[in-house]
């Protein structure tokens, strides 16, 4: 994310399902003015235990109008939080709405090709959710993805006013501890987990 977005310093930056905001953190590191929102009270709790008492962020869900003004950021992010929903347009409109035009919005989602190889039996063409069960550390969870193609993926973007400026799919980052990365008989760096799509709101 940090290598895709290049220098931020002075960029008014706002991450939609920003979660415990490591990445606001390292954004306003950065020389970024950021603002965060998520749907979980919990996970904004975290966040500002991270980014202190005064920090820009709100409990806010992103399927809902949005509580900023219109044109209020530069940059806007979506990491691994559209696919989690089913209708991308609402949120995408929202985001286009609070972006200046020219903003950039970079989503990042579950790479399309994950059903194909892990879950045949469901219709790439189709925008289905699938229930995985994860470990987090000894707490179970299951997570529902809404599952689509690369083509719904971008129809979505251009059917809100936003151009693709890049896609990208990632090596994770030289500076990962080696007991972090997933156990694999190739090249554990390269792995095929996520999309980075990084768009232009239009004028
Ligand atoms: C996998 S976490 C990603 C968190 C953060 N973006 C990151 O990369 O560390 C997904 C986050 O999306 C949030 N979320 C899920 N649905 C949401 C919604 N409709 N509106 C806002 N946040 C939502 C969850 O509460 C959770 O914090």
């Amino acid at each position: 994310m940090l290598d895709l977005l290049g220098d931020v310093a002075g960029r008014r930056i706002v991450d939609a399902g920003c979660g415990s905001g490591p990445l606001l953190a390292d954004l306003e590191e950065r020389g970024a003015s950021v603002a965060g929102f998520d749907a979980s009270p919990a996970m904004i709790r975290l966040a500002r235990e991270r980014l202190g008492a005064e920090a820009d962020l709100e409990v806010a869900d992103l399927t809902q109008p949005l509580p900023y003004d219109d044109e209020a950021f530069d940059d806007a992010l979506a990491v691994l939080v559209l696919h989690y929903l089913e209708d991308w347009s609402r949120p995408l409109a929202e985001l286009r709405r609070v972006l200046k035009p020219g903003g950039r919005l970079v989503v990042v989602v579950n790479h399309p090709v994950i059903p194909p190889v892990l879950y045949p039996e469901l219709d790439y063409f189709a925008t289905v959710p699938n229930e995985e069960e994860y470990d987090f550390d000894g707490v179970f969870a299951t997570l529902t993805i809404w599952y689509r193609s690369l083509s719904a993926m971008s129809d979505s973007f251009t059917a809100e006013g936003f151009r693709i400026l890049a896609i990208s799919e990632p090596p994770v980052s030289p500076e990962t501890p080696p007991e972090l990365l997933p156990p694999s008989e190739s090249d554990p760096t390269r792995f095929i987990g996520f999309i980075f799509f990084v768009l232009e709101a239009g004028s």
